[in-house]
């Protein structure tokens, strides 16, 4: 498939590379621009070769938010009938394998929302993280104002969003919303190494792992126990516990099974 906002690659013939592609917007987060992040998301999550998944962008911006052009002539009736945000912008919850924002520079607004959607966030120290919504008269709309308290806190989140300074990446950081901090000139190789890592362990227990903390995080904890509980029956049954308990025994490296293949 063509792509006109992102670009698309592979690396190590493991990990499938996103790359958000509108530089004179700064990456701004269109319709356009998110339909084909899930096109590439899925085709990535469908393909038995791929094991983690990155998104990333330029050197001066990951994302600086949602297209605010493309929403100044947005009616109430257009959000409405075009399902603004709700139609496609989480379909990066529904991806199976690890995906990880490398975040340079900008990651405001709907970019700091798509990176708190992936499932870790590696940054450059020239990033900054913050939700400026409310200087143009608008709240966080991607999720902002339930996932970042959710992630660092309520007072940490509504100091971002009432006063709309961004946070650097050390910072960052500290009040866990970055798993990790490198110069702008590692933030590639490291990123990279850490997701081709990522795309050796059990593709199955990944999936699960994921599903169970997601939602999970939306339970109260006797239900979200319950939840593992009832997941970890099958998990035993699988063929990747019957690989891994073998290389264990043969003291190898483990050889997991796609999670795609049939
Ligand atoms: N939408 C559309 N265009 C954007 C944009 C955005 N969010 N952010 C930057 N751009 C465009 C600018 O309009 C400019 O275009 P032109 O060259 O055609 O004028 C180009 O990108 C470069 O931007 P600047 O000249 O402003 O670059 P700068 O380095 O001086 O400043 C910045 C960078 C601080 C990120 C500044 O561009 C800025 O404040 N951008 C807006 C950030 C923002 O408010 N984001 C939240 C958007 S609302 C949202 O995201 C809602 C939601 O939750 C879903």
């Amino acid at each position: 498939m063509a792509y006109e906002n992102i670009e698309v690659r592979t690396e190590g013939g493991k990990v499938g590379i996103i790359t958000l592609n509108r530089p004179k917007a700064l990456n701004a987060l269109n319709g356009a621009l998110m339909d084909e992040l899930g096109i590439a998301l899925k085709a990535f999550d469908a393909d038995e070769a791929i094991g983690c998944m990155v998104i990333t962008g330029s050197e001066k911006a990951f994302a600086a938010g949602a297209d605010i052009s493309a929403m100044a002539k947005f009616t109430y009736t257009d959000v409405y009938k075009e399902d603004f945000i709700t139609r496609n912008w989480e379909t990066i919850r529904s991806i199976r394998k690890p995906v990880i924002a490398a975040v340079s520079g900008f990651a405001l607004g709907g970019g700091c929302e798509l990176a708190m959607m992936c499932d870790f966030i590696i940054a450059a120290d020239n990033a900054k993280f913050g939700q400026p919504e409310i200087k143009i008269g608008i709240i966080p709309g991607a999720g902002g104002t339930q996932r970042l308290p959710r992630i660092v806190g309520k007072a940490r989140a509504l100091e971002m969003m009432l006063s709309a300074q961004p946070v650097e990446s050390e910072f960052a950081a500290e009040i866990g919303l970055v798993n990790g901090v490198f110069s702008s000139d590692d933030l590639d190789s490291k990123t990279h190494a850490y997701a081709q890592m990522l795309a050796t362990r059990s593709p199955g227990a990944q999936a699960q792992i994921k599903r169970l903390v997601n939602e999970g995080l939306d339970l109260p904890l006797p239900q979200a126990l319950a939840l593992e509980r009832q997941a970890l029956p099958a998990i035993l049954e699988s063929a990747d516990y019957a690989e891994g308990l073998l290389a264990f025994e043969e003291k190898r490296a483990p050889r997991f099974a796609a999670l795609n293949r049939k």
